[in-house]
């Protein structure tokens, strides 16, 4: 693990780490509540246990403060489900308006959102990011644990009518072959009934290689240098597209005739930390510079307190221990217990 001490940029307001990357990202969890129960995040038997004693709206505003004036300008909301969080929509707007914070974004699983898109909207939503694994209702429900697949997509529908950007999360697992049931022809791949979306509306619909975090080590991993060679050969003439598409780790590929992209998060089979540039806040305010590893620091005691400064020196302590690169290849050094569900992916 890095451990050299943060550098500022030379007008204060960068966050360099020691291993030379700029760290300009903020995840804010907002709740570790979730309306639906994925098989590899948080299967209904977990359901009750949460710790809930999430931070105030208050509390999200400063800590994003304390980083936006250390170098933070992109922040997306993420839970659990963060649309479970009562007026969740106010948080966009206070996010959006703190000097330095130039886009906020928020992942949600999309079963809320229809009734929330107006709300969103008006607040400066910069983007939202749509978990839909399989558009196969029978497959979704195994999946999820609810039958939601077609009101996601009818939210999906009407973001785009709305023009906001959206990107469509789905994790590879062949869960067809899993014998968890679905209406999937066995000649049709599974990748394709989510791929198809990106043909379909302008949206970029991202394939993530199941990483070996909570329930998430019981499933394998499929390879995405593996996908990406049937993604070549069932759409000839895709080729790399080179385009920004946000601030994430995705990789995204053009295929003619489509109207968003495909991209690969390939977290295991293209290892991307070099490139990282974030940093993670849970709900209850630990702030965690790396999704591999517990370790991090506790802001809420400033934050309860209203320490500007002494949050800002606790930021630039997470910071500057965050490890050069995490460790899912080797799961004897796994530490982190937490769930994606705490988390946010
Ligand atoms: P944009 O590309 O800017 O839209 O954001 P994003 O892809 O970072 O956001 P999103 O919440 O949709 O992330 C998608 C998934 O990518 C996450 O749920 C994680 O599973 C994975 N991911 C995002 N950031 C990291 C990271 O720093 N490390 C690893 N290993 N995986 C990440
Ligand atoms: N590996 C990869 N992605 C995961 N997600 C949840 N658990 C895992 C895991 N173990 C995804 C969700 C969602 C995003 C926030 O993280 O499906 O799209
Ligand atoms: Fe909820 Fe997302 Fe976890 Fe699924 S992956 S249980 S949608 S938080």
């Amino acid at each position: 693990m890095g451990t050299a001490a943060l550098i500022l940029g030379k007008d204060n307001v960068r966050m360099i780490d020691s291993s030379g990357r700029k760290l300009d990202y903020l995840r804010i969890s907002v709740t570790d509540r979730c309306n639906l129960n994925c098989v590899y995040c948080m299967p209904e038997k977990e359901r009750e246990n949460r710790a809930g004693d999430y931070m105030t709206d208050q509390e999200i505003f400063l800590a994003a403060e304390a980083m936006a004036e250390l170098g933070v300008r992109h922040i997306r909301i993420t839970g659990g489900e963060p649309l479970v969080r009562r007026d969740c929509w106010k948080l966009v707007g206070g996010l959006k308006a703190l000097p330095g914070i130039e886009t906020v974004t928020m992942t949600t699983n999309g079963v809320l959102l229809a009734k929330h898109l107006k709300k969103l909207k008006e607040s400066g939503i910069d983007g939202l990011n749509i978990s839909l694994d399989t558009r196969d209702r029978a497959c979704y429900q195994k999946i999820t644990g609810q039958d939601e697949a077609e009101t996601v997509e009818q939210a999906i529908r009407l973001a785009c009518a709305m023009n906001i950007p959206v990107k469509i999360n789905a994790v590879s697992y062949d869960f067809a072959q899993d014998r968890m049931g679905g209406n999937r022809k066995e000649t049709e791949p599974w990748w394709l009934s989510a791929a198809s979306l990106a043909q379909e509306l302008p949206v970029d619909v991202r394939f993530i290689e199941m990483m070996p975090l909570g329930y998430g080590k019981k499933f394998p991993t499929v390879s995405h240098q593996q996908l990406l060679k049937e993604l070549e050969q069932f759409f000839p003439g895709m080729k790399p597209d080179r385009r920004c598409h946000g601030q994430g780790p995705a990789v995204y590929y053009q295929v003619p005739g489509f109207k968003g992209s495909l991209g690969l998060i390939s977290a295991i089979h293209e290892k991307f930390c070099s490139r990282c540039n974030r940093m993670r806040l849970t709900a209850q305010g630990f702030l965690k510079p790396c999704l591999a590893y517990p370790d991090g620091v506790d802001l809420r005691p400033l934050l309860k307190r209203e320490k500007k400064e002494e949050l800002k020196e606790a930021v630039r302590k997470a910071a500057s221990i965050k490890p050069s690169a995490h460790c899912f290849e080797n799961p004897q050094e796994m530490r982190e217990q937490r769930n994606m569900i705490e988390i946010g992916g």
